[in-house]
């Protein structure tokens, strides 16, 4: 792929802010070269030097877990911050355009508002689907990014691993990024594999998610180096913080928790799916590859301020376009579920349904 002619020129083109710790690497020495704070910084650890710019530890055990190169790898202040800088290296308001596949993750729209560019939706379809030849319809010269969410959110599934590849084998004049913030809970392999096969490939995950780290804002591109390097050029000079950073560190280290983690959450919906079943309110449990369940319940709006009322706090969904009558669920600890399930009973009984 001729990366050139798809990067917008004063990307490519751009000379990145050189960082005082871009230019000395070591860690022995007398640092007063970033006009830091000598004496610390007033906690038990200290956080008064500025930390590694490119994250090298992490992406060091990053490559073990994920089985990639480290130059594969561009680490961000939470996935959002991949998909905003991915925009800005590729889409300019006036000759560019993004399609999206809705209902889906929100902030593919809401950074292409931000940026300006032009917004092509293409539905699901009703299964909730990818609707595959629309998308290769819509694709013409101004297609630079097209956004896919496997599995997708609000709805759960994972998206037909051979339509992605259709669009994969098709669309060679920009970027697909397929989103995986939630491929840890389901049983497909990472595209992560592919990136090799298809140059314009950019996976995303994340730690928000099965790692348990969404305070932490630790997001993750995976792409050709190229493309890395360009992510490196434009993004603040340190975007992860050194706490982050050490405490990512540490967290990565405890893969038996993750492990367990998926295992309870994966127990624990199908607990609730069964327990769904049994209540009359309940329309439809829509298939999830993901912490969470979409379900469509009669009355959902009345059913969504109720649980508000009670502390429950769900994700309403009911205004979104496939979407309709339905609120998301993200699976909790045992005894969350077992409490939203005795409300949602309540709930209908009260009203008699
Ligand atoms: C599909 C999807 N992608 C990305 C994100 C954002 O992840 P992060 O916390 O890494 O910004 C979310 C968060 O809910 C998500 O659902």
């Amino acid at each position: 792929m001729d990366y050139k002619k798809y990067i917008l020129p004063h990307i490519w083109d751009l000379k990145p802010y050189s960082s005082a710790r871009d230019e000395f690497k070591g860690s022995d020495g007398v640092f007063l070269d970033a006009n830091e704070n000598p004496m610390g910084s007033g906690l038990d650890v200290n956080y008064n030097r500025y930390p590694d710019p490119l994250q090298w530890q992490i992406k060091g055990q990053i490559v073990a877990i994920k089985n990639c190169s480290v130059d594969e790898i561009f680490l961000g202040n939470g996935s959002d911050e991949a998909i905003d800088l991915l925009i800005r290296m590729t889409c300019t308001s006036n000759s560019s355009s993004i399609i999206i596949c809705p209902p889906t993750y929100g902030m593919y729209e809401v950074s292409a508002s931000i940026n300006n560019i032009p917004l092509t939706k293409i539905n699901l379809t009703t299964d909730y689907q990818l609707n595959t030849n629309a998308i290769l319809k819509a694709i013409d010269s101004s297609t630079r990014l097209i956004f896919i969410c496997s599995p997708n959110n609000p709805t759960g599934n994972l998206m037909n691993r051979a339509d992605i590849y259709r669009i994969l084998d098709t669309f060679k004049t920009g970027f697909i990024v397929i989103d995986e913030a939630y491929i840890d809970f389901s049983n497909e392999p990472s595209f992560i594999q592919e990136l090799s096969k298809y140059p314009q490939l950019i996976v995303l995950q994340t730690l928000s998610k099965a790692y348990g780290l969404a305070s932490l804002r630790l997001g993750m591109a995976f792409a050709n180096p190229t493309i890395i390097q360009l992510f490196n050029k434009i993004k603040p000079p340190y975007n992860i913080g050194g706490a982050t950073q050490h405490l990512v560190q540490n967290a990565l280290k405890n893969r038996p928790f993750v492990k367990d983690s998926i295992q309870n959450i994966k127990f624990n919906k199908s607990q609730l799916i069964a327990d769904l079943k049994h209540i009359n309110g309940v329309l439809t449990i829509f298939h999830s590859d993901a912490n969470f369940i979409l379900v469509k319940f009669i009355r959902a709006q009345e059913l969504f301020d109720y649980l508000i009322s009670q502390k429950i706090i769900a994700r309403n969904r009911s205004n979104v376009e496939l979407c309709e009558d339905s609120i998301r669920i993200t699976i909790g600890v045992e005894s969350e579920n077992k409490e939203l399930i005795q409300k949602i009973r309540v709930f209908y009984t009260k009203d008699d349904v």
